[in-house]
């Protein structure tokens, strides 16, 4: 690519390309106390039909939420705790998909039942969020950890939202440190004016990049009103996760984001909080209400540059502020080529440091 910084191929509008959704990774499903034992619910994920459940004994499974037989969804059916039973010929699964049972099958019939199954994905629950890896083999890599935390460590904070917008249009935003002074306007945030330049050091990590641990800006009153001397690092990771870690001296605040396509015109965006100071719980309800003001200026404005991606337009990627978005499909189309030749993952990104305003 010619160095003007301005070119950026790989960026469809979202209007008429199909699109590509990631395989072979863990996708995010949101706070796991949700899925109640012996209950299930039907989703979508990446243009799939899920089915979520949770057995009697508190286990999560995932199955595609299709029944091999005519097609029926197996989450309109009922669920025992331990087998579901399809809504239109009774047919039953177990929670690893396979089927169990033929109401109308007689002995002499000779068909194997126990051959006959839908796709089982593997899930992990850990930092109170359920996990569902979409893929064909055995996972290569597990969810992220929350540095700090215990697996068992809920999150202090948690929402979530629909974005209306293709997940890579949702996954750029997410990276895009340009739109802060127009977009994240606010009077306990910032005005929009007294764009400062910065600086900042990234590097390659594990299926993606890290902004590297720096002390931020104390002037933003997010960090201001953590005292200390914050020190944080961001990391960036496919399909569309973003963790950043703030320690301030021995207490930390870990923020996740987690993005996962519903199908090709909305993302699932989960926003996850786990802190270590006390008296912050104190405030959970202001802190509520600022970071769902903070995520639905996302959310809003997404739904805005929908309306112009109808028309698919061409796109631009420019340095330094759109690097991060660069390297978010260079990375995605490097996994989809390495699960695809079966070779190990390159990553694509170099260190480096970045420069742009805001
Ligand atoms: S469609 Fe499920 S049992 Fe027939
Ligand atoms: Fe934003």
């Amino acid at each position: 690519m010619a160095d003007d910084g301005l070119r950026a191929s790989a960026v469809s509008g979202g209007g008429t390309a199909a699109p590509t959704f990631l395989e072979d990774v863990w996708y995010c499903l949101g706070p796991g106390a949700r899925l109640k034992r012996e209950r299930m619910q039907g989703l979508m994920l990446a243009g799939q039909p899920v089915l979520l459940g949770r057995d009697r004994d508190g286990s999560a499974f995932a199955l595609r939420d299709l029944c091999p037989h005519r097609g029926a969804p197996l989450s309109c059916g009922v669920f025992d705790g331990r087998e579901i039973e399809c809504c239109y010929h009774g047919w039953r699964f177990g929670t690893d998909g396979r089927c169990t049972h033929i109401p109308s099958l007689l002995d002499d019939h000779g068909v194997s039942v126990e051959r006959i199954r839908t796709p089982a994905w593997p899930v992990r629950e850990a930092h109170g969020l359920i996990w569902v890896y979409l893929g064909k083999d055995t996972p290569d890599h597990e969810p992220p950890d929350i540095p700090g935390f215990a697996a068992s460590a809920r999150p202090s904070l948690l929402m979530e939202m629909t974005f209306d917008c293709p997940v890579d249009h949702a996954v750029i935003g997410l990276l895009d440190p340009a739109h802060t002074p127009n977009v994240h306007r606010s009077w306990f945030w910032r005005s929009g004016r007294n764009l400062k330049q910065k600086a900042k050091r990234f590097g390659p990590s594990e299926l993606g990049f890290t902004m590297l641990r720096h002390t931020p800006s104390t002037k933003s009153v997010a960090y201001g009103i953590l005292g200390g001397q914050p020190e944080t690092e961001i990391v960036f990771r496919l399909p569309g996760l973003r963790l950043e870690e703030i320690r301030i001296g021995r207490h930390r605040v870990c923020g996740l984001t987690a993005i996962s396509p519903i199908d090709a015109d909305s993302a699932r965006v989960v926003h996850a909080i786990w802190w270590t100071i006390p008296w912050l719980t104190l405030l959970k309800p202001v802190l509520r209400v600022f970071a769902h003001q903070f995520l639905d200026q996302d959310r809003r404005m997404a739904a805005i540059q929908k309306r112009g991606l109808r028309f698919n337009p061409s796109l631009m990627l420019i340095r330094d502020a759109d690097t991060q978005g660069r390297w978010y499909y260079q990375l995605k189309a490097e996994r989809q080529r390495s699960r695809a030749a079966g070779r190990p993952f390159e990553n694509p990104v170099r260190e480096t440091t970045l420069r742009w305003r805001t």
